[in-house]
């Protein structure tokens, strides 16, 4: 059994990092890798109440500038919406402008979809393979102002490992 440490409101993503460096060895597997990388960081930080992916998949409504929506993939937390088009919501920016959303207060940010009434902050980062957007890693806490920016550069920096650890369909 892989033993994980104690769940952190600061924790040592240094440590994070060789942690789930380990846990995704020998396995490259979308599904497998991103159903255990959502435990392991909803397991790691405190104040969390959802942590998962949203992948691209066909968009209902394809443009030529966005041809996919993005779908709910692997998490850990309450149900969620399925289907977020680009653009749309925090997880709809991220992933439209390939940049981190990080949100203070959710209810101040125009188009928050809220999934589950209780979150009060959120950061989004964007999955990019090979300069494509795959989806977005989504988190959300209770509290407001949960996320700083120590916790973007940690939280890119484990994301960026399973993106090494994986492999992706060709969209
Ligand atoms: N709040 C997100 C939607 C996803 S849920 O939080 C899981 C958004 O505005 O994109």
């Amino acid at each position: 059994m892989f033993e994980t440490s104690a769940a952190s409101e600061k924790p040592d993503y240094a440590f994070l990092v060789k942690q789930i460096r380990s846990i995704l060895e020998g396995e490259r597997n979308l599904s497998t890798n991103a159903s255990q990388f959502s435990a392991f960081i909803y397991h790691s930080l405190t104040g969390l109440n959802w942590a998962g992916f949203y992948l691209c998949a066909a968009a209902k409504n394809p443009t030529a500038e966005f041809p996919h929506d993005l779908l709910v993939g692997p998490f850990q937390g309450k149900v969620a919406c399925a289907r977020i088009p680009f653009k749309r919501g925090v997880c709809g920016t991220a992933a439209a402008e390939k940049r981190t959303v990080l949100v203070a207060d959710v209810h101040a940010f125009p188009g928050h979809i809220a999934c589950d009434s209780a979150s009060n902050s959120e950061i989004v980062i964007p999955v990019i393979v090979n300069g494509q957007v795959a989806g977005v890693f989504d988190i959300d806490s209770p509290h407001l102002n949960r996320f700083s920016a120590e916790d973007q550069q940690g939280l890119e920096a484990l994301l960026a490992e399973f993106i090494n650890a994986t492999d992706f369909p060709t969209l």
